[in-house]
């Protein structure tokens, strides 16, 4: 009868939906992780990192960088802190990190300093997810809160290292095409990039930008860093990401784009006739409006694919397998 089919499937579905709250749901990143196994974690880091920067303020950049490159390449896992061994083939040794990527030591002595504090419990990728937002507030950045319980990997992968992190020449829709592999949007990209906004890049990187003399580039702009950076030699001389303000974090890095002033072939292809350049308009006009995308955007690459619950291994030292 009509009825008794009808029964037969609340019944159904009330036994579906039962299974379902029984089923251990999958392990998530929460924001107490740690309040009661080591509540002193958080400001244990801070206190860390604040010293770093404070002794050099390049590290706050070099660190977000460091987060941002462990984020793409299997998540956010700490894969790219292990060094090599007979097991581990470094990361720190793919083409975009090798002399590049810095502040290794820095989340290796947080991660010292929470390990005497609570052995055993603070994972090297939180540790790393949590000094990246320190060092964004350090330097006149956005804050945010850092859902925690990331879990540390048992491996790195060179190959994805290589294949995964953006060229330095990157055109648009490889850019967007990559940060979309990572579930990140095109917003979210240009919001990135404007970590631009402090550090430093070498000489090698942009030659071939200022020595063009592209119709893309300013030509004050271009003439004042071939001074810094030679033709044939100095690949390893420094110039500022962003020229206005290279030590803090603010929008100038995008009104940079607009006077054709950006560093990067990659900084550049974001305001050259393409879809994200009212993107960029957007954050060089609205510096509040930048710095609350730019945190929205670190939460969600700071939640790429995380190791969670027994999944991983917790590291005591970030560079070495337990
Ligand atoms: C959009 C694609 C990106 C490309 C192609 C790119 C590429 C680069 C390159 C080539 C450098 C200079 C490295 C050197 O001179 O050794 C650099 C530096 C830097 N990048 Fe990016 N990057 C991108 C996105 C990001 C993102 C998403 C972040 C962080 C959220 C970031 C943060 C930084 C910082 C802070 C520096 C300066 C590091 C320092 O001074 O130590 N970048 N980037
Ligand atoms: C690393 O380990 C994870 C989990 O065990 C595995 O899925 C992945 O394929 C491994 N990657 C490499 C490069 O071996
Ligand atoms: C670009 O212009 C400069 C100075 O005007 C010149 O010395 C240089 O050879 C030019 N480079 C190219 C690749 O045309
Ligand atoms: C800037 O962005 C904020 C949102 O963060 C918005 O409320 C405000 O109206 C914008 N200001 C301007 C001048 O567009």
């Amino acid at each position: 009868m009509a009825s008794t089919n009808i029964i037969k499937a609340i019944m159904f579905l009330l036994v579906l939906s039962l299974a379902n709250n029984i089923t251990p749901c999958e392990a998530q990143l929460s924001s107490t992780f740690y309040d009661r196994s080591c509540p002193k974690a958080l400001r244990t880091i801070r206190t860390a990192i604040r010293t770093a920067i404070s002794r050099e303020r390049r590290m706050a950049a070099s660190i977000l960088r460091l987060h941002f490159h462990d984020c793409f390449v299997q998540g956010c896992d700490a894969s790219i802190l292990l060094d090599d061994s007979p097991s581990i083939i470094s990361e720190k040794n793919a083409l975009p990190n090798k002399g590049s990527v810095r502040g290794y030591e820095v989340i290796e002595a947080a991660k010292a300093k929470v390990e005497k504090l609570c052995p055993g419990v603070v994972s090297c990728a939180d540790v790393l997810t949590l000094a990246a937002r320190d060092a964004s507030k350090m330097v006149g950045g956005p804050s945010w809160s850092v859902k925690l319980g990331r879990r540390d990997s048992t491996n790195a992968s060179l190959v994805q290292a290589e294949a995964g992190l953006p060229s330095f020449k990157a055109p648009l829709d490889s850019l967007i095409s990559t940060f979309g592999d990572n579930g990140l949007n095109v917003r979210d990209m240009v919001a990135l990039s404007g970590a631009h906004t402090i550090g430093q890049a070498q000489c090698f990187l942009f030659r071939d930008r200022i020595y063009n003399n592209g119709s893309d580039i300013n030509v004050g702009f271009a003439s004042t860093r071939r001074r810094g950076c030679p033709l044939n030699s100095g690949n390893e001389k420094l110039a500022a990401l962003d020229l206005v303000t290279p030590n803090s974090f603010d929008n100038n890095y995008f009104k940079n784009l607009i006077q054709k002033k950006g560093l990067l072939e990659s900084d550049q292809v974001l305001f050259s006739g393409g879809s994200t350049d009212s993107i960029v308009r957007e954050y060089s006009n609205n510096h509040s409006k930048f710095k609350s995308d730019f945190a929205t955007a670190m939460v969600k690459m700071s939640e790429i694919r995380p190791l969670t619950g027994q999944e991983g291994v917790l590291r005591k030292i970030c560079g070495a397998l337990p």
